[in-house]
């Protein structure tokens, strides 16, 4: 096991965000900012991570799970503080400690193993990741001495004028030597605009003690967008969303406007599948090769076959077959399970029903807590009738049952296999297999009947 350790910083409020929700449980791609630093994080080889909560903290520990110990901090006097609370654990311990935000969600593995790397090839007691940006704005400057060499980094609330135009920033990622930074920690002072203990005051007081430390500054600025209020929100949104949609056209997935199109950090998706302009896949979404997804469609934590076409329609957690047709303007409902080629056209709605293989419902209908068999036909405008204003009851159609345009079922029904029921019927009662059910009522054909009614309304 390696002597690397985490620390990864989530106990802050987030005033900036103005919101209920904890800051880094706020989600960038769909997934909580907190967990992106974890997932990235256990991808290096780290002995131990800790994560520092304080607002929120059960919500943030759930989040994080088994990947991390997390550490209360019970009042949030700064980043140097938060920090702090890990000493009683790894305090003594010789080793490389690497400190992240929680609220930067871009930063990947690959960018933290260089940073260790970096330290522990020059012997040096920190290593920083910085960034340049048009905008620092919000940002810690790193202010460097004439010969290039780094000085200290001055938060913006605390920068001089001059010192506010530096572009170059702290990205806020670190990387220790693990006893020198806690030797170091409780010397710095809160005598600051936020009257906070900052973290990246170590570095001065390292650079002082003569210490080595190195800036490495990435080209990468947006790896390492911190997150404080809605604006840089939105803009992590789109660098990982621009990230994401890449990976995805490595694999073999055609992106027809990647810029319009909208998948989750965790969805899956198989090789030559297409995505039209306007779709949102979000959740634990998988989906097959071959497949035409969109425009305009959200699907959310489906798992759907290869070859299948979703046209624009909303699907929810469900489960869908090879080859199967879904719109235009279908909606599948949670717990559906359509099997393979089956039909799903304009206008149907399915709600938790599971739909055999080859089955048919093309226009109009709505299933919901049925159980279709195989080669089923669903009519134009049919409904299963499962709902009495206070109970759900069920509605069972065998195989190659033909079910006529404009049929009710009243659940609990069953129509038996290869059974056939009349257009617009109202079925009440079980129907046999095989058997025809007819329950509308007869026809009457009054033949010159128009002549009376001309008569009337001409006179
Ligand atoms: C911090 C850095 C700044 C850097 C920027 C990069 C400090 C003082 N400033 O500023 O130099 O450019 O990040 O994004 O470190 N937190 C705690 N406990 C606390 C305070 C904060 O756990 O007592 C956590 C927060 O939840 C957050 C992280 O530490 O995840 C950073 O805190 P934040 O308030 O966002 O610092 P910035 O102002 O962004
Ligand atoms: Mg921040």
């Amino acid at each position: 096991m390696s002597n690397r350790y985490a620390i990864i910083l989530a106990a802050g409020q987030g005033t900036r965000m103005n919101s209920k929700l904890y800051k880094v449980m706020h989600p960038v791609c769909g997934k909580p900012m907190i967990r992106h630093v974890v997932d990235e994080v256990k991808q290096t080889n780290f002995a131990k991570t800790y994560v520092i909560v304080g607002h929120g903290a059960e919500t943030v520990e759930a989040c994080v799970g088994e990947d991390a110990d997390c550490i209360l901090q019970k009042e949030q006097l700064g980043t140097a503080h938060a920090v702090l609370q890990a000493k009683p654990r790894i305090g003594k311990e010789d080793g490389t400690t690497v400190v992240l935000y929680g609220d930067t969600p871009l930063v990947t593995h690959q960018t933290i193993e260089k940073l260790i790397g970096l330290q522990e090839a020059h012997h040096a007691a920190a290593a920083v990741l910085t960034a340049r940006t048009d905008d620092p704005a919000g940002y810690g400057r790193i202010i460097r001495k004439n010969d290039g060499t780094l000085a200290k980094i001055v938060e913006d609330k605390d920068a001089a004028s001059e010192e506010k135009k530096v572009k170059e920033i702290n990205t806020g990622i670190y990387s220790f030597d693990n006893r020198k930074l806690f030797s170091l920690l409780e010397k710095v002072d809160n005598h600051n605009a936020q009257g906070e203990y900052y973290l990246p005051d170590v570095i001065g007081l390292l650079v002082k003690a003569s210490e080595k430390v190195i800036a490495y500054r990435t080209d990468h600025f947006e790896e390492t967008v911190g997150v404080n209020d809605r604006m840089q929100l939105a803009a992590a949104e789109k660098y990982m969303r621009l990230r994401i949609n890449r990976r995805h056209m490595r694999n073999g997935v055609t992106l027809i406007d990647p810029d319009t199109t909208y998948l989750s950090a965790e969805c899956v998706i198989g090789a030559d599948t297409v995505i039209y302009p306007g779709t949102v896949i979000s959740g634990r979404t998988c989906i097959g090769s071959g497949c035409s997804i969109g425009p305009h469609t959200q699907i959310k934590n489906c798992l759907i076959g290869s070859g299948t076409a979703v046209n624009q329609s909303v699907l929810e957690d469900s489960q869908i077959g090879d080859q199967v047709q879904i719109g235009p303007f279908a909606h599948i409902r949670p717990l559906s399970k359509i099997h393979d080629q089956v039909k799903i056209g304009n206008f149907v709605e399915v709600k938790k029903t599971e739909i055999g293989a080859r089955s048919k419902a093309s226009h109009l209908t709505y299933l919901g807590d049925a159980q279709l068999g195989e080669d089923v036909n669903m009519g134009c405008g049919t409904i299963t009738v499962n709902y009495d204003g206070k109970n759900k009851f069920a509605t069972h159609i065998g195989d190659g049952a033909f079910i006529g345009c404009n049929a009710n079922l009243v659940a609990p029904v069953t129509i038996g296999t290869g059974a056939y029921v009349a257009a617009g019927s109202t079925i009440t009662e079980s129907v046999n297999s095989d058997a025809l059910a007819i329950a509308r009522s007869r026809q009457t054909n009054k033949e010159n009947y128009a002549q009376k009614l001309n008569y009337r309304t001409n006179h």
